[in-house]
């Protein structure tokens, strides 16, 4: 009999742990799809900050701005935790098919932004400017395939 209750708390002690765990796993999938937004909405304005500075001609700018992208892309294969397709987020279950893939397209973005430091050091708005829309090539390629509409 004693042996019975003990197995069966313990049943009770598993089921509740692995709910808890299963509540704890949802919250975080919440906070990093937050996380990665943020990320990606500095991106935006990262966009827009060297369009600007390419326009202006003020190639100084370029480099700084395309070091923030090259270190957020980084980080990028981290906040795609697997089944964090769930929730407020654009993220394709594709992503986790294709993990390896995925993170190719991340690095790509980090050697277009190096190469766009590189294109802004030169000093020539020309290249400057090729570099920079090949960096925007990179993020399309990315989300051409793995962000829904
Ligand atoms: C390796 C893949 C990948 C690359 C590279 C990438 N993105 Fe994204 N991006 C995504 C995914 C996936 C989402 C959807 C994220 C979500 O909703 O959880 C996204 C979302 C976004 C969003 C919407 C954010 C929001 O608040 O919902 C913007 C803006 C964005 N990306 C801009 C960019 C720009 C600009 C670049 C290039 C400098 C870029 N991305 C490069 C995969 C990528």
């Amino acid at each position: 009999m004693k042996g019975t209750r003990i197995v069966m708390l313990s049943r009770i002690v598993l089921a509740a742990s692995a709910a808890l765990m299963l509540t704890g796993g949802v919250a975080l999938a919440q906070d990093v799809i937050q996380t990665r937004k943020a990320g990606f909405d500095d991106y935006k304005k990262a966009m827009g900050e060297i369009k600007d500075a390419v326009g202006k001609g003020d190639l100084a700018t370029v480099g700084p701005v395309a070091g923030r992208i090259d270190a957020f892309a980084a980080t990028i294969p981290s906040l795609f935790p697997p089944g964090s397709d769930k929730g407020k987020t654009a993220a394709k279950e594709l992503i986790w098919a294709n993990f390896p893939d995925f993170t190719a397209k991340a690095q790509d973005l980090q050697a277009s932004a190096k190469a766009l430091q590189v294109a802004a050091a030169s000093g020539d708005k020309a290249t400057t400017a090729k570099a920079f829309g090949a960096m925007a090539d990179s993020c399309k390629a990315c989300h051409q395939r793995y962000r829904s509409e």
